[in-house]
């Protein structure tokens, strides 16, 4: 069962049908904040559609095809983040990523994509880490920012947020300018 540690009061654990309830009431909680950025929200209604994404979630991970893993926050579930998808040929991750709002401003998704980079790069064995963030989501892109992650370019109106488009920016780390500054 995969469980990182990041810091005493901070984990990563992979998402299991367990805790499929307090993740559905942190969203649930959430909808209003998470639905600016997030496509998935309106079609998360129960607890059951909770188990149903967890259950794809463990599904793909068997599959060695992503990692979605609950942050665990002081014992408590804050979040979510993931590699959404592993291109295993081109040894590429894809982040992802989600806090309750009231857990934001604490640098726990800073630490939380830290440790996930470093994890790609030393027991995946991965090259590349991408990050995407959508052009006006300031929050979310200071993250690549503080890692060093480099702006790479942005691409026009490539997510369907419910009613518009909104073009996102790449961030890229590779192996090898991790190892600098770790
Ligand atoms: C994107 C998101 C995770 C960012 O959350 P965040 O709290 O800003 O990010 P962190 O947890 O890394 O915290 C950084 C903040 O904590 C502060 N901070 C406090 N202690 C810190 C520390 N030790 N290290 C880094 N930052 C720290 C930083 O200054 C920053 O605050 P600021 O924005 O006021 O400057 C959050 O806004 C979110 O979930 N948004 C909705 C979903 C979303 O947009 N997901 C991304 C889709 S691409």
């Amino acid at each position: 069962m995969f469980l990182y540690q990041i810091r005493n009061d901070l984990a990563l654990k992979l998402v299991s049908i367990q805790d499929a309830d307090e993740t559905f009431q942190l969203v649930d909680k959430n909808r209003a904040y998470l639905r600016k950025w997030l496509p998935w929200v309106d079609s998360s209604k129960t607890v059951e559609d909770t188990k149903a994404s967890f259950l794809s979630f463990l599904k793909s991970y068997a599959e060695q095809k992503s990692l979605t893993t609950l942050i665990v926050y002081q014992g408590k579930i804050v979040g979510v983040a993931s590699f959404n998808k592993i291109d295993w040929t081109n040894k590429i991750a894809y982040m992802g990523y989600w806090l309750g709002s009231e857990y934001q401003g604490k640098g726990i998704m800073t630490d939380v994509a830290k440790a996930l980079t470093t994890y790609a790069f030393n027991e995946l064995n991965l090259n590349r880490v991408e990050i995407h963030a959508a052009v006006e989501n300031k929050k979310s892109r200071a993250i690549p920012e503080r890692l060093g992650f480099i702006e790479e370019g942005t691409v026009r109106q490539t997510e369907w947020l419910y009613d518009h488009y909104v073009d996102h920016v790449i961030y890229g780390m590779l192996k090898s300018e991790w190892e600098q500054k770790i």
